[in-house]
């Protein structure tokens, strides 16, 4: 599988999505891109903060009270605020984490991405998640025989076909021990007004979005076999919420399903 040379002319998942952030590695049709579709669906920004808040809240979840100590984050996008290895390392800073991502973008920015505590470890691996058998055989740093927490957060939505999406996340559960953990988040239009939804829709088959959502039927699909950890699958604004947070998006402006699941 090739990794897609960098092109800033062409919009991009990391960079749109960075955009949303209020991040600044993102080029001119990166913002064009999250304007369209900050146009089909208003709360675009909204939801891309409260997705980051879920994957702050699932990562402090499976460092705690899980006690997970081996993570693999693939789709990572660009380095921002609490990355992953950063919210886990506070809790445990012997965690070791994998990155993985198919924007050289995000390839050129890993370096803070790498910022171990001592105890710990951190890789960076350019790699596609449609090839997951490359992942599982460069994940050096990580022992296959104690649990690790798959984290595949904002990533599956960007690959159209279902049956192929569940077929990918299985062969990669599949691969991990017992204890092991998955943590999803994925676009969905179940929470819109058929307006919106109509919306989006349209924004999908003019080739304007590339965000594909599912259905709650088809999101839980991704957890047959495992165990989903309370609260299940939730609007990700929903799933084990801060109180302490600043913003507390509707279901309907935080528009993904989220979950974390055990296997057993
Ligand atoms: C919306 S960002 C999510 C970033 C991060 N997981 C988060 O939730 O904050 C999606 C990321 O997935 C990456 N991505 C999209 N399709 C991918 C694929 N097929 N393989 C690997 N990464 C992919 C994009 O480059 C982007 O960095």
């Amino acid at each position: 599988m090739t990794i897609d040379k960098l092109d800033t002319g062409v919009p991009h998942p990391a960079r749109r999505y960075n955009y949303w952030l209020g991040g600044k590695d993102n080029f001119a049709a990166d913002r064009e891109s999250g304007d369209l579709l900050a146009k089909a669906y208003p709360a675009a920004r909204t939801a891309a903060r409260a997705n980051r808040a879920f994957l702050r809240r699932a990562v402090g979840f499976l460092a705690g009270e899980a006690g997970i100590r081996q993570f693999l984050d693939i789709g990572t996008g660009l380095p921002t605020a609490d990355n992953t290895h950063q919210v886990a390392q506070r809790v445990a800073p012997e965690s070791r984490i994998v990155y993985v991502d198919n924007d050289p973008m995000v390839m050129v920015h890993a370096r803070a991405l790498l910022t171990s505590t001592p105890e710990g470890q951190t890789r960076y691996l350019e790699a596609d998640l449609r090839d997951p058998a490359r992942i599982l055989t460069s994940l050096e740093i990580l022992d296959l025989s104690q649990p690790v927490a798959l984290i595949l957060v904002a990533v599956v939505h960007f690959l159209p076909e279902h049956a192929r999406s569940v077929e990918i996340v299985r062969t990669l559960v599949d691969a991990l021990p017992s204890g092991s953990y998955l943590t999803m988040t994925m676009a969905t239009t179940d929470f819109l007004t058929p307006e919106l939804k109509a919306s989006w829709d349209e924004s999908l088959r003019t080739g304007r979005s590339d965000v594909h959502p599912r259905t709650r039927a088809g999101f839980e699909e991704f957890f047959t076999g495992l165990e989903l950890i309370e609260p299940g699958v939730s609007a990700i604004s929903e799933w084990r919420p801060d109180p302490a947070a600043e913003e507390h998006p509707t279901p309907v402006e935080a528009s993904l399903f989220g979950a974390v699941a055990r296997k057993p």
